[in-house]
């Protein structure tokens, strides 16, 4: 079987009935439980919050993370938080083009051109994941954590 990093599909699916356990299962790394919340507490922060929503980041047949997504509407940037790839698939190439992915799907979806993230000032997998996807650092901060902002040229 091949080992390359684009060797798989990675898609995003909604949560939904058939799969929502499997996104509850997810585990990181424990070194890296600090850096994120249990995948159950994001599932719920989503169904009543009204604010985020959930997907399932799917590599061929498996579940193999999520990331949620909000507009805020003071400033209508499309925020993505609680992305997650579970331990057993990380560094193969899917949460960065799961992140990708996103980017394409909510810039049409949301018409709009701005994203936003932020990420504890340690974590310096997040950061290198997301500078290689034009993620800009702004100096604010969001709950200690650092902003770190994208502006798309123009919707395709
Ligand atoms: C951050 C996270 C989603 C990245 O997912 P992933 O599928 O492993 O990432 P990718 O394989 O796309 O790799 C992205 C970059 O990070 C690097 N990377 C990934 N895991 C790494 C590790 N454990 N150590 C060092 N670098 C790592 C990759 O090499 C790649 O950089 P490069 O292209 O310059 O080589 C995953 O590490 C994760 O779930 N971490 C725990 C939760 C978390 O911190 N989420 C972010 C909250 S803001």
């Amino acid at each position: 079987m091949s080992t390359s990093r684009n060797a798989v599909e990675v898609r995003l699916d909604p949560i939904d009935a058939g799969n929502w356990r499997d996104v509850a299962d997810l585990e990181v790394a424990p070194e890296q439980r600090t850096f994120v919340a249990e995948p159950s507490r994001y599932l719920a922060l989503c169904a009543y919050d009204g604010l985020w929503t959930p997907l399932a980041i799917r590599a061929g047949d498996e579940v193999v993370g999520m990331l949620m997504w909000a507009v805020d509407p003071a400033e209508g940037a499309v925020w993505l938080g609680g992305v997650l790839v579970d331990r057993r698939w990380q560094r193969r190439g899917i949460g960065r083009r799961a992140v990708r992915a996103a980017i394409e799907l909510l810039s049409r979806q949301e018409e709009t051109l701005d994203f936003a993230l932020s990420y504890e000032p340690e974590n310096e997998v997040a950061r290198r994941t997301y500078a290689k996807l034009g993620f800009v650092e702004t100096g604010e901060l969001e709950d200690d954590e650092v902003v770190a902002r994208l502006r798309l040229d123009g919707l395709a």
